[in-house]
């Protein structure tokens, strides 16, 4: 969602600014803004539409100044426009703002405020924090931010430039996320890690209702009551360029092509390949303990849900334990009564999702043990689990999750592996034939990557298409929920994953000649079932494109077009049947003009409800 960057130090803060809005905007955005300090006065200017605006704006009117703040908006409150793009200000010029999140009693406040005589120019929630402080300060920004803290309900992450404290940048934080570091030349802010990296890997992420103040010299900390606090900073050992699209065209290409390698590190990270063997510390549960887990639900938003309805049929297979898979929003608001022994897994790339952060929050509440998988050290889902199993993608800049769910996949077959190897659920040669196939997988997702000239091939063709559906059995069901999604967002076609079995109880209707059905069949035990579902199919017209677990020639009768993943275990099958899809999805994105890296509507990390 939005971006928020902010720099003060020796440098001119203008291009320091517009770099960090460029590197946040894969976050989504539909306008942008800059403040900064010149000296004289806070000089602000802000453009609908991409970065590109506002760029040649500064080129044509250059403010120059070394303290400032900038921020990319994606609309929640007031359409996107010029008057409700940040930063924002109070009626007295003594301050401006940018902010990400939702004030929620942003009515009753602005009521309050405008009886007060202040005079708001947009329909933002965000003007109402500018005029709030305003109103409540007295001379001390610290008090006037811990003052207004108390009376705001919602999320939010805030960057202030005050007039009379210009070489200061003050932030503070609710619900949504925000760091800040020190780098050679000065002090900076930045919603996300990647914008950071380029001045410092040590960096201290911002924690509930915490205030930072950034100078030249350094940065303080303080808490809710304008006390002064400790904290320490965390380093970042991500590689630069895993930010940077280098010769690749878009992000998700690049995402893509780095799945083998990221699949490799994370599974690294929790067997010892040498030995054939689990790394027992690298997971959550003793032996002794692991009998006391009695049911596992997972939880998480999107592509992230995807992931733990693999997880779900990971945990029943091999740790034979009840296990549900939730939507992280559904759940949150479900009224749920936790048994005894239940544990919440929270499945965030980010670990920032507003959903699944309150979900999490509501298992503590309740007494209930959570474990995180998740790709970001230090992001909120990072730090209040009580357990994080995290994955080793590197930074995922394209809107659309491609590495970030192969790893959530990968840590959650490991952690049910684990634990059925310790309630004695799977037998010690199972374990390491799981782990000797699990070393082939990143060869045999290399073969898919570079044989991908084919599926651009068909992509080419079936770009037009208007419908497609994803159909497959089990495993292959929930492959088919991500392979659906990665389709619709990327390239807006409309497409549905259904379970192969159920169509015939309704969705079949939707079948005419040339609707492209691709099938799923991975699960050799299911295909004959969902061979003879795609023949249902195909005789009423529709295009039939398979994608098989290795050969399967009695396959080719009920379909036009075969792919072929090399053959795998059918568990280990999804970590290289989704490449495909994936491949399939950026391609046809890329034959319709769409925009890959940041499809309309769509925000990387959706911090709000
Ligand atoms: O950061 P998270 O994993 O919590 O994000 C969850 C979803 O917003 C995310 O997976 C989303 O569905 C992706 N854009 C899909 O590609």
């Amino acid at each position: 969602m939005c971006g928020i960057v902010g720099y003060t130090g020796s440098k001119e803060a203008a291009p320091i600014l517009m770099e960090g809005l460029e590197t946040l905007a894969y976050r989504g955005y539909d306008s942008a803004g800059v403040a900064v300090w010149d000296g004289e006065k806070i000089e602000m200017k802000k453009e609908k539409g991409q970065l590109a605006n506002l760029k040649s704006i500064l080129e044509r009117e250059p403010v120059h100044g070394t303290s400032g703040i900038g921020h990319t908006r994606w609309a929640t409150h007031g359409e996107p426009s010029y008057i409700n793009s940040h930063p924002h200000g109070d009626t007295k010029k003594q301050l401006v703002l940018v902010h990400n999140g939702i004030i929620e009693n942003y009515l009753k406040l602005k009521n309050m405020l405008v009886e007060k005589g202040c005079v708001f120019v947009s329909d933002t929630d965000t003007e109402v924090v500018a005029q709030l402080i305003g109103d409540l300060y007295r001379g001390d920004p610290l008090t006037a931010i811990s003052d207004a803290m108390r009376l705001l309900e919602g999320s939010f992450a805030l960057a202030i430039l005050f007039r009379d404290d210009p070489y200061r940048i003050y932030c503070v934080c609710k619900d949504s996320p925000m760091v800040v570091g020190y780098g050679r030349d000065g002090a900076h802010i930045a919603s996300d890690i990647p914008a950071m990296l380029a001045y410092t890997r040590d960096v201290t992420f911002m924690g509930d209702k915490q205030i930072a103040v950034l100078s030249p010299e350094g940065i303080a900390f303080y808490n809710e009551f304008a006390a002064p606090i400790d904290k320490g900073s965390t380093h970042i050992d991500w590689d630069l360029d895993a930010a940077k699209k280098g010769s690749y065209e878009h992000f998700m290409m690049k995402e893509i092509c780095e799945e083998p390698v990221a699949f490799r590190k994370t599974a690294e990270q929790y067997v010892n390949f040498r030995r054939g063997c689990l790394k027992a510390d690298c997971f959550p549960w003793a032996d002794s303990d692991a009998e006391d887990v009695k049911r596992i639900r997972i939880i998480g938003c999107g592509t992230a849900y995807h992931a733990g309805l693999l997880g779900k049929k990971y945990f029943s297979e091999l740790a034979r334990i009840p296990v549900e898979a939730d939507i992280a929003s559904e759940f949150r608001y479900a009224d749920y009564e936790f048994e005894p022994g239940e544990i919440l897994f929270i499945i965030s790339q980010s670990g920032e999702t507003a959903d699944s952060i309150a979900a999490m929050r509501m298992a503590k509440q309740a007494g209930v043990r959570t474990i995180a998988v998740c790709n970001v050290i230090g992001s909120t889902i990072a730090r209040e689990a009580d357990d994080v199993l995290f994955t080793y993608a590197g930074p995922e800049i394209a809107v659309a999750a491609t590495k970030s769910y192969l790893t959530q996949a990968a840590v959650l077959f490991l952690a049910a592996l684990r634990l059925g190897e310790i309630r004695g659920r799977v037998a010690p040669d199972r374990v390491s034939a799981f782990l000797t196939e699990l070393a082939e997988i990143p060869a045999r997702m290399q073969k898919l990557i570079d044989e991908r000239e084919a599926i651009q091939f068909f992509s080419s063709r079936e770009f037009s298409a208007k419908h497609v559906f994803f159909i497959g059995r089990g495993i292959d069901n929930a492959l088919s929920m991500e392979a659906a999604l990665k389709l619709k967002e990327v390239s807006y076609i409309h497409s549905e994953a259904y379970a192969a079995g159920e169509l015939k109880h309704g969705t079949i209707a939707l079948i005419e000649e040339g609707t492209l059905v691709v099938g799923l069949i991975t699960q050799k035990h299911l295909a004959a079932k969902t061979a003879s579902n795609l023949e249902e199919v195909r005789v009423r017209g529709a295009k039939v494109l398979a994608v098989t677990n290795g050969e399967m020639p009695d396959i080719a009768d009920h379909c036009q077009k075969v792919w072929t993943i090399p053959e795998t275990g059918e568990l280990l099958a999804p970590f290289c049947a989704i490449i495909p899809m994936q491949l399939f999805a950026y391609y046809m994105a890329v034959q319709k003009g769409c925009s890959v890296d940041k499809p309309r509507n769509l925000a990387k990390s959706v911090t709000v409800e």
